[in-house]
């Protein structure tokens, strides 16, 4: 299977980055598992090149893969930067 991503400049104003690592935007994740069928967190990684360095973003694809990705506690990415909600010091969060 290949990966598909949208050009990350253009993702960017409209998505949420959930694989700061690797660039992936909630996009591609969301095309992963609607338009690809990925039903696991390894069939998202091996579609969207997401998730194969630091692993901080596998909660994130876990929980889309669930169904939710609404903020739902320190965790949760800040609207504004990105980081962790618990992390993020940005005026956003
Ligand atoms: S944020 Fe996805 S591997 Fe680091």
């Amino acid at each position: 299977m290949s990966a598909t991503t949208l050009p990350v400049q253009e993702a960017e104003r409209i998505d949420r980055l959930i694989c700061h690592c690797f660039q992936v935007v909630e996009s591609t994740i969301r095309q992963a598992i609607d338009a690809q069928g990925a039903d696991s967190l390894n069939d998202v990684l091996d579609q969207t090149c997401a998730g194969r360095g630091c692993n901080a973003c596998h909660l994130r694809i876990r929980r889309m893969l669930a169904g939710d990705l609404d903020p739902c506690g320190p965790f949760s990415p800040c609207e504004g930067c990105g980081l962790a909600n618990k992390l993020c010091e940005c005026p956003a969060g």
